[in-house]
């Protein structure tokens, strides 16, 4: 099997409709590329569930606030293929910017409430972004199914709402985050880590372990678990937290008191790289 590469949303669209007029089914895996094992593994995900498999790369400005990495964001145009022919993806769609933002570009597409929590506080516009650009790539392959990780749970809470209230007929899958040995979980941005910050890392994974642990112990009060937390994560050097917040899996919302299924997300600053983890404590 050849991989093909697209660059163009027409051709993409075409392709899409001669895989669905042959009966195939197709599912997506929407990526800003440099590829590493959690991107693999949404599409061993996707390969198993459909015929074909589109993956996209394309390293979104509209979701980039203008003090983020949207110039420094690693790129491996290379290196990315030939892993997505190991993967044995079908198509690889990577539109250039103009492509998707041409002259009089003029349109958002805006979740309202589960944006606002999480990473939507410091990140300004940030899922407006995300949305409007999974909006157009849905558009461009036109899948019955799209895989999401968990790694950015509330990207995945978001594009549901997004899926749910515009009626998109598409299945939306989430999958488990990978992580590297130590437990770090894999991020385009982990590359930014030098030495000393990528031990001082740890300290997401090791969080999440430490809650996990105090939630099996029977404790149930937030401000507990967001001491323990704070006091670990500082006792790391070069990390500033951004976020260290235990709240609703479905709506994000913020819990003072646990019950039987929350979500424990955290965001830190280590050294200039803003890292993010996430677990769920449930009985
Ligand atoms: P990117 O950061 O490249 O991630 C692409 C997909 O891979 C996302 O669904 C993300 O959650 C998933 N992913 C990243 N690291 C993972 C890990 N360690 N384990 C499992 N899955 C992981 O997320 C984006 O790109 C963009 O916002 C995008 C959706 C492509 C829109 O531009």
């Amino acid at each position: 099997m050849i991989l093909k590469i697209i660059e163009s949303i027409s051709e993409m669209q075409s392709e899409a409709d001669s895989f669905r007029m042959a009966g195939k089914t197709i599912s997506f895996v929407p990526t800003m590329g440099f590829l590493h094992e959690g991107h693999l593994e949404l599409m061993k995900i996707a390969k198993s569930l459909s015929d074909k498999v589109i993956i996209s790369i394309f390293v979104n400005p509209t979701q980039f606030g203008p003090n983020e990495d949207y110039d420094q964001y690693p790129r491996d145009k290379e290196g990315d293929l030939k892993k997505a022919a190991q993967a044995k993806v079908d198509i690889v769609f990577m539109p250039t910017t103009n492509e998707m933002y041409p002259d009089r570009y003029q349109t958002k597409v805006q979740v309202a409430e589960v944006t606002q929590h999480l990473c939507g506080k410091s990140r300004v516009g940030h899922f407006d972004g995300v949305c409007t650009v999974v909006a157009k790539l849905f558009n461009s392959t036109k899948p019955h199914i799209a895989i999401f990780g968990k790694k950015d749970y509330q990207q995945l809470a978001v594009i549901r709402q997004m899926v749910i209230d515009l009626n998109l007929d598409i299945r939306i899958i989430g999958a488990e985050t990978v992580r590297e040995a130590d437990g770090l979980a894999m991020s385009s941005r982990n590359k930014y880590l030098n030495i000393g910050e990528r031990q001082s890392a740890l300290c997401l994974k090791k969080g999440l372990d430490l809650a996990r642990q105090i939630f099996r112990n029977g404790e149930r009060d937030g401000s507990v678990f967001l001491h323990a937390l704070e006091e670990l994560v500082k006792a790391h050097s070069f990390t500033e937290i951004n976020y260290i917040t235990i709240c609703d899996p479905l709506t994000l919302e913020k819990i003072d008191i646990l019950g039987d299924k929350n979500l424990l997300a955290l965001a830190v600053k280590v050294g200039e790289t803003r890292l993010i983890d996430n677990c769920l404590l449930k009985v």
